[in-house]
């Protein structure tokens, strides 16, 4: 190899290890757990079900239950899982089906997507304040909703393709309108309330609303994008039937 051959390879090398020491200080900063404090787990669980702090109207408990959904259901559906003794489940997905292996990167990316500031021209906000994730993470490690220090991952099923057209104008309507009860309502109230618009005479095709419903090429409203629904959170004759219900709302 010639002289600048050799040299060129050390400059690559010395660089490449430069930035693996930078990106690993990056990391494990991120990762690194800031021990709670008195009264976090009560204040995280407050910022958990109440909405009045976040810059969009929306907080957890708008996609994710913080109780088993199985043995105490509340009448609602959301696209998010619960959250129920997830404290140390160390396989993580994003709403865009990313695996992760941190609660505190998973629970910061859904509040730079859907709660924090909105950032100009992106479908994303700013980085959550410190003292809020750190209250939130130790609500999710609470003993009020951790029961066992072992959990297993969740199972989204992301569906590839929407229903076709033919099928998604066969949709009932009044089947629609109990999915819409369960699914969509607390954040789409009649009134326009919020947080999402009101979907009275809306002006979607039955194709819009599923896509939509579904989170594909959703450009979202003012830095906002709905959070997509898995198939095994709302089925796809769910998903035909309330697409025709809000197509006639
Ligand atoms: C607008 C909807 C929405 C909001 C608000 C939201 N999330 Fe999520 N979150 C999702 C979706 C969708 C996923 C991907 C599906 C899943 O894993 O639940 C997800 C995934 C997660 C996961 C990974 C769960 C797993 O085991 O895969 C955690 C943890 C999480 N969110 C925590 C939070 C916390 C804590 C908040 C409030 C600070 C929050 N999320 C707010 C929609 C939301
Ligand atoms: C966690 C809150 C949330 C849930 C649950 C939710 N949505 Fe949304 N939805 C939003 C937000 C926020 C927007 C505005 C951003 C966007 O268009 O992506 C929106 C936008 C929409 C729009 C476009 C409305 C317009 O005027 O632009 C339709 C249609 C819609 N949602 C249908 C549904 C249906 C049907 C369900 C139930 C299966 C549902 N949504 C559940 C938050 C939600």
């Amino acid at each position: 190899m010639s002289g600048i051959g050799r040299w060129l390879k050390w400059v690559l090398g010395m660089g490449g290890l430069i930035g693996c020491v930078w990106i690993e200080s990056a990391i494990s900063q991120y990762e690194g757990d800031i021990p709670p404090q008195p009264g976090d787990a009560a204040a995280g669980r407050r910022l958990f079900r109440n909405r009045d702090w976040t810059a969009t109207g929306l907080t957890c408990i708008h996609c994710h239950a913080d109780f088993n959904e199985k043995k105490t259901p509340d009448g609602y559906i959301r696209p998010g899982y619960s959250l129920f003794n997830s404290g140390y489940r160390t396989e993580l997905h994003t709403w865009n089906g990313e695996i992760l292996g941190s609660l505190r990167e998973a629970t910061s990316i859904c509040m730079i997507r859907w709660m924090t500031p909105r950032v100009e021209g992106a479908t994303e906000g700013e980085a959550p304040e410190k003292h809020h994730l750190r209250q939130i993470m130790a609500y999710l490690r609470s003993d009020e909703l951790v029961q066992e220090k072992k959990a297993r991952p969740v199972e989204p099923m992301w569906a590839k393709d929407l229903p076709s057209d033919r099928l998604l104008k066969v949709g009932e309507a009044n089947l629609g309108q109990r999915v819409f009860r369960r699914s969509c309502i607390h954040c789409h109230l009649d009134d326009g309330s919020g947080p999402g618009p009101s979907l009275i005479r809306n002006g979607y095709s039955r194709y819009q609303i599923a896509k939509k419903i579904r989170g594909k090429d959703n450009p979202g409203l003012n830095g906002l994008v709905m959070p997509p629904f898995t198939r095994d959170r709302l089925s796809d004759r769910e998903l035909i039937n309330v697409s025709s219900y809000i197509f006639q709302k």
